[in-house]
């Protein structure tokens, strides 16, 4: 249903829950635990291009891969499912389309914004880069990351519906 008809299954409502916050915010800890609890569809784009042997830092790969996975969730929202994006959504803009679009589908749509201080984001990151086959990220990269945030704000925030659990 792509008219935004409200599509109702099993007595709840599809919802789309975005996770915003920079590397090592724990977005994949947080998404990996709601995916239980909601019994949701999790689409984390940096496994993605990990599967399909793209380099994590390609930007037009991760382009491509974002925008079928956006697709992908789009047609998963008109099905009734609860989908977790995990991309990370630093940007105002992209959070407005996907509001926007959720919406339009007949779903709910929550914005999950780990706010972690930099320290915190750097010691998590230092110990992820010690894990095996994890993808190294630099204190530089991650500076640039920090950069690059538009962080919600309050009045954003309370665009969006409240979280489920
Ligand atoms: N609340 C938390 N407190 C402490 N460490 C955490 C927390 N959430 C995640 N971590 C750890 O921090 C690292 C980054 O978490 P991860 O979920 O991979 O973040 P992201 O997906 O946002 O990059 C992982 O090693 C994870 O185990
Ligand atoms: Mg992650």
């Amino acid at each position: 249903m792509l008219d935004g008809t409200e599509v109702i299954m099993d007595g709840r409502r599809p919802r789309l829950v975005l996770l915003c916050g920079l590397p090592g915010a724990g977005k994949t800890t947080v998404a990996r635990s709601l995916e239980r609890e909601l019994s949701a569809v999790r689409l984390c784009p940096d496994e993605w291009l990990a599967e399909l042997g793209l380099d994590l830092f390609d930007g037009e790969a991760r382009d491509r891969i974002e925008r079928r996975l956006w697709q992908h969730a789009q047609d998963l929202l008109a099905s009734g499912v609860v989908v977790i994006l995990e991309n990370g959504f630093w940007q105002r803009p992209e959070r407005d389309e996907k509001r926007l679009r959720a919406r339009a589908l007949g779903a709910e749509v929550e914005l999950r914004y780990l706010d972690v201080p930099t320290a915190e984001l750097e010691r998590r990151i230092a110990l992820r880069n010690q894990e095996p086959g994890s993808v190294v990220l630099t204190t530089e990269l991650l500076r640039e990351c920090l950069a690059q945030f538009e962080a919600p704000t309050r009045a954003e925030l309370e665009l969006f519906d409240p979280p489920l659990a």
